[in-house]
């Protein structure tokens, strides 16, 4: 007996992936249901070898079904995420919208999955940033060992973290910066994308951080450990899909760098490819249909006491969105709905 799986945002980028993987990992669907907004009503998306319509999901009804992975803006999951909640659908949800809630459980299964068994207060359980997730499956396994004190974090985020809509853009302003009177202005972005780099993702805040950096510190604090001190720099990069990382830190204990790629090569989520010469190191063009989060250029850091420097790559539409989302719905069905 398998689950009743709900795909909300399936005709978006996440969507798409979460159906992908879905399929992928032959996660048990007893019957599923592909939902966007009223415009997309009938689009055809893939399900493993299946084609599904989308349906309207306005006019959806969540009851009796089991799980519901939403992938739209935190406006509308606001508006219909409580009412597959309150029909007793768990949502597991890509948004940030719930991510800060005591109540919520906010989790990356290789850091935290103990976390599932406090979905049934809301009956929500959030996802994080794609920054975030990939982040922490590289912490946690060093913080286990040598303490985490501070990191310092540098990101360079693909445009497909802003979803369909940015994509299009880096792919018509490089086209268009080659055809006179094709040129095409900044939309979803501030700047120019193409061939540039724009140090600038969400909003600012008060303190001149931006919001995406903020949610970096937040949600390393509430998936992993609240005494980690962290402060990021987040950068969108003219590359479609794959968010990169230098990820600097400085543990409690001394952590020899041989010892720290040991312990990522066994860690869960992790592909070591750390060779010192031409091309020993993943980018983020290589890491891009895969499900691992890759990690190289491991090495001390001696201007601080106890440091580490490495270079994190993953495909931010997997392990950043979909992927995280389907196993969460793999460790809510093993540990909680004990259906498949
Ligand atoms: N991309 C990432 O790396 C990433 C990572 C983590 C979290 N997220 C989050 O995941 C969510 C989706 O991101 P995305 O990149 O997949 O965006 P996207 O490619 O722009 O797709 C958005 C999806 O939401 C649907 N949608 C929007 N408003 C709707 C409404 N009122 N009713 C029904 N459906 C609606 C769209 O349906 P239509 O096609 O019918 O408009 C589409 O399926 C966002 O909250 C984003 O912040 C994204």
């Amino acid at each position: 007996m398998g689950y009743r799986v709900v795909v909300v945002g399936a005709t978006g980028n996440v969507g798409r992936e979460m159906l992908n993987i879905l399929a992928e990992r032959q996660f048990p669907v007893d019957e599923i249901a592909a939902l966007a907004s009223r415009k997309s009503l009938g689009t055809e998306v893939s399900f493993g070898d299946r084609t599904l319509k989308t349906l309207d999901l306005d006019a959806f009804d969540f009851t009796g079904w089991d799980m519901a992975l939403f992938a739209i803006g935190s406006d509308a999951t606001k508006q219909y995420a409580p009412k597959a909640a309150a029909v007793g659908c768990v949502v597991i949800d890509n948004s940030s919208l719930y991510r800060y809630e005591p109540d919520v459980p906010l989790i990356v299964p290789e850091v935290n999955p103990q976390a599932v068994h406090d979905h049934a207060r809301r009956n929500i359980i959030a996802n994080p940033n794609c920054s975030t997730a990939q982040m922490v499956v590289a912490l946690k396994p060093l913080h286990d060992r040598a303490r985490i004190r501070r990191v310092v974090v540098s990101t360079y985020q693909s445009v497909s973290g802003a979803g369909k809509e940015a994509i299009d853009e880096l792919w018509d302003q490089t086209k268009g910066m080659y055809v006179p009177g094709q040129e095409v202005a900044p939309k979803k972005f501030t700047k120019q994308i193409a061939f540039n780099v724009i140090p600038h993702i969400d909003v600012f805040l008060d303190d001149g951080s931006t919001r995406e950096e903020w949610k970096m510190v937040a949600e390393t604090k509430k998936i992993l450990d609240p005494a980690i001190r962290l402060t990021a720099t987040c950068v969108r990069v003219p590359v479609f899909v794959g968010h990169s990382e230098a990820i600097n830190i400085e543990f409690e204990d001394f952590l020899d760098e041989e010892e720290a790629r040991e312990i990522l090569r066994e860690a869960p989520g992790i592909l070591v490819v750390d060779k010192r010469e031409d091309g020993g190191y993943v980018t983020p063009v290589e890491c891009v249909g895969d499900y691992a989060t890759f990690i190289s250029r491991i090495r001390q850091d001696s201007t601080v006491e106890n440091g580490l420097n490495l270079w994190c790559v993953s495909d931010n539409l997997r392990k950043g969105a979909a992927l995280n989302a389907v196993q969460i719905a793999e460790l809510l069905g093993r540990e909680v709905l004990k259906k498949g």
